[in-house]
């Protein structure tokens, strides 16, 4: 075997918890959102293709490609909202990172505990510049598995410290007040979404169900509050009440992929709305002023990942925190591969 170009960095669940516990959950989501600020701010570089989706009557798989021309990542990831009724997650996902200038991958690693976090990261960072300034208290509707990771984001970014949870299941609900518990909020369970929103300047909705659900009405969105839209993400699954998004300046990731797939593909197709690179890059506005109500329509972008990515690879370097996974095969003359299936006969 010629030097080791057959291995390739894996990143398991079990090493992606300790590195995130190692670099610290607050300081792990700080330098994500940085690396996605920076890649927003190079927006323009990279490949851009709405995610592949292949949909069913159960959920969604989708594959998630993008390049900067130097580096190549894409993401499996999947959404089945009643995936949690069986004992697994309604969303799981892995990906890859490759080098442009031979095709071969650079890691492979588990990105459902780094998808939360990235989504958190993202979800935040818009936030910074949508959110009003003073926030500090955010209702969080649907208290499954990205909720907390959504609070912890919030928190450390924006200094959100008072929560108002709200799920259709009580159990989500205290399963996130245990976890939270001691991280430095003062919680609140609302037995409604029209009570969890009450005093809260930022709403999220992360809510799992393949319907075109109301999660909020429109007389639940008092004026200058930001919601951030996370679990409409796929077609004919929306979360928010059209006339919701009438009132709203809306601000989305890539909009030929979110006319597909958030709220706005309640809207018709030329409806306004603004790329969030572009505030990030100083080139379109965010919040313009206490009465406006933004929204940022989540759907999670190919770009976000690509951060995560290049950030994880950055950060397990000198650490224990991957595997050597033999995933190429590495004959000693490039050309003689069948050669060496052969000499493996021994
Ligand atoms: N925008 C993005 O980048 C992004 C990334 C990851 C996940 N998501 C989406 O976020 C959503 C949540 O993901 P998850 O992994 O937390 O799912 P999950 O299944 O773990 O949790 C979803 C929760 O929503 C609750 N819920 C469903 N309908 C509700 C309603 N009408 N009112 C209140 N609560 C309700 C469920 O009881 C459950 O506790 C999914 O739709 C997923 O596709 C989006």
């Amino acid at each position: 075997m010629q030097g080791r170009l057959n291995i390739v960095p894996f990143v398991s669940v079990d090493n992606m918890m300790k590195l995130v516990l190692a670099i610290g959950i607050e300081r792990f989501l700080t330098g994500l959102a940085a690396a996605i600020e920076e890649d927003f701010r190079r927006w323009e570089l990279f490949d851009k293709t709405p995610r592949i989706a292949s949909h069913s009557a159960e959920g969604v798989i989708e594959l998630m490609p993008t390049s900067d021309g130097t580096t190549y990542g894409f993401k499996y990831v999947n959404g089945h909202p009643r995936n949690t009724r069986q004992g697994r997650q309604t969303v799981t996902a892995f990906g890859v990172l490759a080098d442009v200038g031979n095709g071969y991958p650079m890691l492979l690693t588990e990105m459902t505990i780094l998808t939360a976090l990235r989504t958190a990261a993202t979800s935040a960072l818009a936030a910074k510049y949508l959110a009003p300034k003073d926030a500090r208290v955010m209702a969080v509707i649907g208290n499954g598995a990205q909720a907390e990771f959504q609070a912890m984001a919030f928190r450390t970014m924006l200094g959100i410290d008072r929560l108002r949870l709200h799920d259709i299941d009580r159990a989500a609900t205290e399963k996130c007040i245990r976890n939270l518990a001691g991280l430095g909020f003062d919680i609140t369970a609302c037995g409604s979404a029209a009570e969890a929103v009450q005093g809260a300047q930022i709403v999220t909705t992360v809510t799992a169900d393949k319907q075109n659900a109301t999660i909020l009405t429109d007389n639940l969105v008092g004026r200058g509050i930001h919601i951030n839209g996370v679990g409409g993400d796929c077609p004919g699954k929306t979360e928010l009440h059209p006339d919701i998004l009438l009132r709203s300046d809306i601000f989305v990731e890539y909009s030929p992929q979110t006319r597909i797939e958030g709220e706005i593909q309640q809207l018709a197709p030329d409806h306004p709305v603004t790329e969030l690179w572009r505030v990030i890059a100083g080139h379109a506005e965010g919040r313009r002023g206490a009465d406006q109500i933004t929204l940022f329509d989540s759907v999670g972008f190919a770009i976000e990942d690509f951060s995560a990515l290049r950030y994880v690879r950055e950060r397990i370097a000198g650490t224990g925190f991957f595997e050597e996974l033999d995933l190429l095969a590495d004959p000693d003359e490039p050309r003689d591969l069948f050669g060496m299936l052969l000499r493996a006969q021994g």
